[in-house]
């Protein structure tokens, strides 16, 4: 069996860090913090770790718990704009900082993200 990109950079741990990180930065950033509808961002950083978690080849408790991800119609009763996709990039690719990963597989994540981020864009700017 071939190992997932999810055990090779080091299982929960790591998936737990970098959503833990993430949203730390959003939760400093008012107009990406204002976006989410509830104040406490624990259960959108829960949702947040289960889906990458599963989509890196982890376990699938995302699908079990919210069926199929859908992201880009969970998105769109939100503003998601070039600008609020940079301040969710600037606050995950300094997340991603922090794991010290490979750098085969730290570039896979990135590129990952940027891409994703880019996807979700459903507004323009003010
Ligand atoms: C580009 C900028 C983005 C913004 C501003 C944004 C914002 C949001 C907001 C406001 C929510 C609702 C919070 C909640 O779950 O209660 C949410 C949910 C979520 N977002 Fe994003 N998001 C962005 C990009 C992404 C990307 C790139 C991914 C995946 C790689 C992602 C994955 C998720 C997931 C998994 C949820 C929870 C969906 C569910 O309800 O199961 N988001 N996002």
């Amino acid at each position: 069996m071939s190992e997932t990109f999810y055990d090779r950079v080091g299982g929960a741990p790591t998936f737990h860090k970098l959503v833990a990180e993430f949203y730390r930065g959003v939760a400093d950033d008012p107009p990406l913090k204002e976006m989410y509808p509830e104040e406490d961002l624990g259960p959108a950083e829960d949702r947040l770790r289960m889906f990458l978690e599963q989509y890196w080849g982890g376990p699938k408790t995302y699908g079990e718990t919210r069926g199929h991800p859908r992201l880009r119609i969970r998105h769109a009763p939100f503003k998601v704009t070039p600008l609020q996709r940079d301040r969710w990039l600037q606050h995950m690719l300094a997340a991603a900082d922090t794991l010290g990963l490979e750098e085969a597989d730290d570039a896979e994540l990135r590129e990952y993200l940027v891409r994703a981020a880019q996807f979700m864009i459903n507004a323009d700017d003010d």
